[in-house]
């Protein structure tokens, strides 16, 4: 049998134990303690890889570049991993912008998002030199022509747009039909509006149009409405300026497999849909090919992480129907997987450091945290004898797992190891008691 994708590429079972590039999952907790994220890093640089060198086959001298989309995690070495495989990286915030360049990455390679900048993020991301700047509201068209005639450059920018595309996904993750936060759009006459008000400032370079449509998106439809609706916008474009805007990017949104019966989008699944959408479209308006970026966050890192909990407790609750439900509690939580919460994201879990012949039985994976709806795994089918000091391992957690850490309850965040040819080593390391404290001012 196949291993299930939402497995990453080095992970295996061994005697029943769980390894990441041939390190036992015992020895993983023993040395870096629990709960923790394990990243297989030879996973993560292959599909980073997989998505430039599928860009760069699909659209030849069209390719631009493939913007790692770090909200879905990042810290200096990811960083700096990705710019040394020749991706580029997009960054919604100026503490993303800073990792970004302490990991060394060039500015040249960021691309730099966010529906509300400051003014001194723009003013930071200008300085720099950043690549690009996805303009997301009139406001802001103002504050980067301003920090550009400060710096003396003249800022290149995309428009973000909504072209009213409904993707399939959850509500909240979802950002191009019209009634959202993000971009301009081209049904009210919105975008128009930017686009004049940029091709006014001399200090802005309107280099093309972006959109994203959502997140743990399946399927290419979508992504072929949006890209159709952004080519006739870039048509009209060229029709009322007499030029072509030389570039399209079409976001990221590829999702992945969290439970053992999906499947994680791969590039050849999408990129040759979209190459085909674009070039059908691009014929029919009379357009040149543009150059095609994209922003995949979760298809790279989620498949290449996992986290792996130990077990403090575990209690069956009799439920209404006589049935019964076992609460199994780890050590992390909510804490460390925001996503169960939010979005009713499933996970799966197994037991990390053995096997088990006791039945299955209906059952809750919980953390340690001081509330009802800290929950990891709702509805979970579990060996009867699961006891504290058991290893649960829950895969897929590279995406939004670790970013969107918190430290409620005072929780220190847990660390991210990166694991390869037998050697692993932490990139982020677990907080501590006195990072915990480290903000509090307490002056009598
Ligand atoms: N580009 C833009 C402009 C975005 O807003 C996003 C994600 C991406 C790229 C990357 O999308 P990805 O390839 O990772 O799906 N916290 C949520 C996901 C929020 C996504 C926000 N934007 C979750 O845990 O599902």
């Amino acid at each position: 049998m196949s291993k299930a994708q939402m497995w990453s590429k080095n992970a295996e079972f061994v005697n029943g134990e769980l390894h990441l590039a041939g390190i036992p999952a015992s020895s993983l907790a023993r040395d870096f303690g629990t709960p923790a994220f394990f990243l297989d890093e030879d996973s993560f640089k292959s599909r980073a890889v997989a998505w430039r060198d599928g860009l760069a086959s699909e659209f030849g001298a069209n390719a631009g570049h493939v913007f790692y989309a770090s909200k879905a995690f990042t810290c200096t070495t990811v960083a700096r991993w990705i710019s040394e495989l020749g991706l580029g990286i997009d960054v919604c915030t100026g503490g993303e912008l800073a990792v970004a360049i302490a990991g060394g990455v060039k500015p040249s390679t960021i691309e730099v998002h966010g529906n509300n900048k400051s003014v001194a993020e723009i003013d930071r991301a200008v300085s720099l030199g950043v690549k690009m700047i996805v303009v997301d509201s009139l406001y802001e068209i103002d504050r980067i022509a301003e920090a550009a005639r400060k710096y003396g450059v003249r800022q290149s920018v995309l428009i973000r747009l909504t072209p009213g595309i409904q993707a399939h996904t959850h509500e909240k993750i979802s950002t191009a039909h019209e009634d959202v936060k993000f971009g301009f759009s081209i049904a009210s006459g919105a975008a128009w509006v930017a686009v004049e008000k940029i091709a006014a400032l001399p200090e802005l370079e309107l280099r093309g149009v972006h959109c994203h449509i959502g997140s743990q998106i399946f399927g290419s439809d979508a992504f072929e409405g949006a890209t159709e609706r952004l080519l006739q916008f870039m048509a009209r474009y060229r029709d009322a300026y007499g030029v072509q805007l030389p570039e399209l990017n079409l976001g990221g949104g590829y999702g992945i497999a969290y439970l053992p019966e999906e499947i994680t989008v791969e590039p050849a699944d999408v990129l040759p849909a979209l190459g085909s959408v674009i070039r059908r479209v691009c014929a029919k308006l009379t357009l040149d090919i543009p150059t095609i970026s994209i922003e995949p966050g979760r298809n790279i890192v989620g498949p290449a992480m996992f986290t792996l909990y130990e077990v403090g407790t575990e209690k069956d609750v009799v439920l209404e129907d006589g049935s019964i439900r076992k609460y199994i509690s780890v050590d992390g939580g909510m804490s460390d997987n925001a996503r169960t919460g939010l979005y009713q994201a499933e996970y799966s879990a197994v037991l990390a450091t053995r096997t088990s012949s006791a039945p299955l039985i209906q059952s809750r994976l919980v953390g340690k945290h001081c509330e009802t709806g800290d929950i990891i795994i709702v509805d979970l089918d579990f060996p009867a004898d699961v006891k504290p000091g058991d290893l649960i391992a829950t895969p897929a957690t590279g995406a939004y797992g670790r970013s969107m850490a918190s430290n409620y309850n005072h929780m220190p965040r847990p660390p991210v190891v990166a694991v390869i040819n037998n050697r692993a080593r932490v990139i982020v390391r677990r907080e501590n008691e006195a990072d915990l404290l480290a903000l509090d001012v307490d002056e009598m």
